[in-house]
């Protein structure tokens, strides 16, 4: 059984999705969970209707690709519950077009947010886990870090996310902090449900399980790293995709 009583979590790009779903199941485990998104009333609102569950959670809102807002984030957190046991770096955008018609508006976009953003959490959330000598980093990388047709600045930003995650892992474990990312296949959020039904049914036809999955499937891998019980994994890249092949 996963218990989190005691630890507190920021999850980025939490008003929606995937991290709705990551911050919920951490506080029904007991976290302190700090809901933020650059959508301000978003996030408002999803923190409202976990609270009616009876959980825990704070609101900030912030823009992960600013990094003044990013450190101001994490310093939020810290001073809310006198420390930061668990970043979840979840906050992501796509812009997708292919090679020859992407925008440098396009690129520069996902760049930011995708892969900067991470790192404009991270740095801050790993200097206060140093000090204390304890924490867990989680970011979301995709299924598309390898490539994927049309996609070159999210796969770009998404390995970049792999390649950071591990660099963080290896500095970071004299310090007993892990890191480590996770790459989502197909879940059903507002990023996938605007694709046509056409590439609905390709995608799932690529999916050994047979399903879309669901935010919590991606949450219930995250809360079982955020826990005591993943002390020993770290630098990992695990893929939460139903077994599905691009
Ligand atoms: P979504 O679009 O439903 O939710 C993303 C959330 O991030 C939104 O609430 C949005 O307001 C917020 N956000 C966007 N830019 C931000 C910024 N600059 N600062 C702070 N918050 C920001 O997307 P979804 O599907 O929930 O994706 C979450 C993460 O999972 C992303 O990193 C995405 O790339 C990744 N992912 C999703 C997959 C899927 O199938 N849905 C597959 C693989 C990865």
């Amino acid at each position: 059984m996963i218990d989190l009583s005691g630890k507190s979590a920021v999850v980025t790009g939490s008003a929606r999705g995937l991290g709705r779903g990551i911050a919920e199941k951490l506080a029904q485990l007991g976290a302190q969970v700090v809901i933020s998104d650059v959508n301000a009333e978003g996030a408002e609102q999803a923190a409202a209707e976990i609270r009616t569950q009876g959980y825990l959670v704070d609101v900030f809102a912030a823009n992960v690709a600013d990094k003044d807002q990013a450190h101001a984030l994490i310093q939020f957190a810290i001073e809310k519950y006198g420390k930061l046991d668990i970043l979840v770096n979840n906050a992501g955008i796509n812009r997708d077009a292919m090679l020859h018609k992407m925008s440098m508006e396009q690129w520069d976009s996902v760049i930011a947010v995708n892969l900067t953003g991470v790192f404009n959490c991270l740095q801050p959330a790993a200097q206060h886990m140093r000090e204390r000598q304890t924490g867990r980093i989680i970011n979301i990388s995709s299924a598309s870090w390898m490539g994927n047709v049309g996609q070159a600045n999210y796969a770009a930003a998404k390995a970049g996310v792999v390649g950071l995650t591990k660099t963080a892992a290896r500095e970071l474990a004299k310090f007993n902090i892990t890191c480590n990312a996770i790459c989502p296949g197909f879940i059903e959020t507002d990023m996938t449900r605007g694709v046509p039904p056409k590439v609905w049914d390709l995608m799932v036809s690529k999916i050994p399980l047979g399903r879309a999955g669901q935010p919590e499937d991606v949450a219930n891998c995250i809360a079982f790293l955020a826990s005591d019980q993943a002390a020993y994994i770290t630098a990992e890249i695990i893929n939460v995709g139903g077994g599905m092949i691009l």
